[in-house]
């Protein structure tokens, strides 16, 4: 196998400050003030070493508001991920606040979290104009979508630069191997026992292939991560639970380092 040459390519992290907001909202919901600030959580990542934030406005305001995405907008000095439903008013919202990149993301009001990936194949049209509204305005575009052969080629279709693959799926098979065993173990075993992992590989292959970079995330942790390493082509990993529950412990700062030194056995 051809390895990458590691100063050839940098693979990126992404840090979800959605729950640091979630916090906020638990005691502050409606006030339009108090903390933690996401502002100042996202500064904190960006000293760590983070290559870019990443915050969901969801329609239903769960957790990130619209005054937290205008002062990222402001104040980070990375490039700003906005996650987001391809719904009018946060496609317009957007194009006010131009983020570097958008997301495009499934809602659903009753998930705990983004369940699925966008079912790209139904939505092409509506898909493919907002793409190049986000794009005449600069914006990238990335689509958020499972490792499905059919969904990446609609992906390609839109003419979006990125798509996310969702690894929700994989984490979860990864959980049921590691309640087996240990993580270590599970780590070993997990490449010849998920079929998301292969799902991933493939997928990834076939996106690089059809001009599309490819990013990852949901549901990727300390000890799933090493076992994602065989999925190719990876440009960026967005992660969030995870780096902020372990914050929660050992502070943001070095749980964003801890990520950022898992990430360095990447080999593309
Ligand atoms: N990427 C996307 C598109 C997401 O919707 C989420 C969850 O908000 C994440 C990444 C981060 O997932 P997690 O919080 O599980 O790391």
């Amino acid at each position: 196998m051809k390895l990458r040459p590691i100063e050839s390519f940098m693979f990126k992290l992404g840090v979800n400050i959605d729950h640091i907001a979630t916090i906020r909202e638990a005691r502050y919901c409606g006030r339009g003030f108090g903390e933690p600030s996401p502002v100042e959580a996202a500064r904190i990542c960006e000293a760590a070493g983070a290559h870019g934030i990443t915050a969901h406005l969801r329609e239903d305001r769960r957790h990130i508001q619209d005054r937290d995405i205008l002062e990222l907008r402001e104040k980070i000095g990375t490039r700003l991920n906005l996650e987001m439903a391809n719904a009018p008013e946060i496609i317009a919202n957007a194009l006010k606040l131009r983020p570097a990149i958008v997301c495009i993301v499934p809602e659903n009001r009753m998930e705990v979290t983004t369940e699925g990936g966008l079912d790209v194949v139904s939505a092409e049209k509506s898909l493919t104009e907002t793409r190049r509204k986000m794009n005449d305005a600069g914006i990238e575009v990335s689509l958020f979508i499972a490792p499905d052969e059919k969904q990446i080629e609609a992906a390609a279709r839109t003419g979006s630069q990125f798509i996310e693959l969702h690894t929700g799926q994989f984490a979860e098979e990864f959980q049921a191997v590691s309640s087996r065993c240990d993580d270590w173990t599970a780590q070993r075993a997990i490449p010849a026992e998920s079929k998301e992992l292969h799902r991933l590989i493939s997928g990834a292959k076939q996106a690089h292939a059809l001009g599309l970079k490819v990013n990852a995330g949901h549901g990727l942790n300390y000890e799933n991560l090493p076992a994602l390493f065989r999925v190719p082509h990876l440009v960026e990993l967005n992660i969030g639970h995870s780096i902020v529950s372990r914050a929660v412990f050992v502070g943001l700062e070095k749980a964003v380092h801890e990520m950022l030194a898992l990430m360095k056995d990447y080999r593309g």
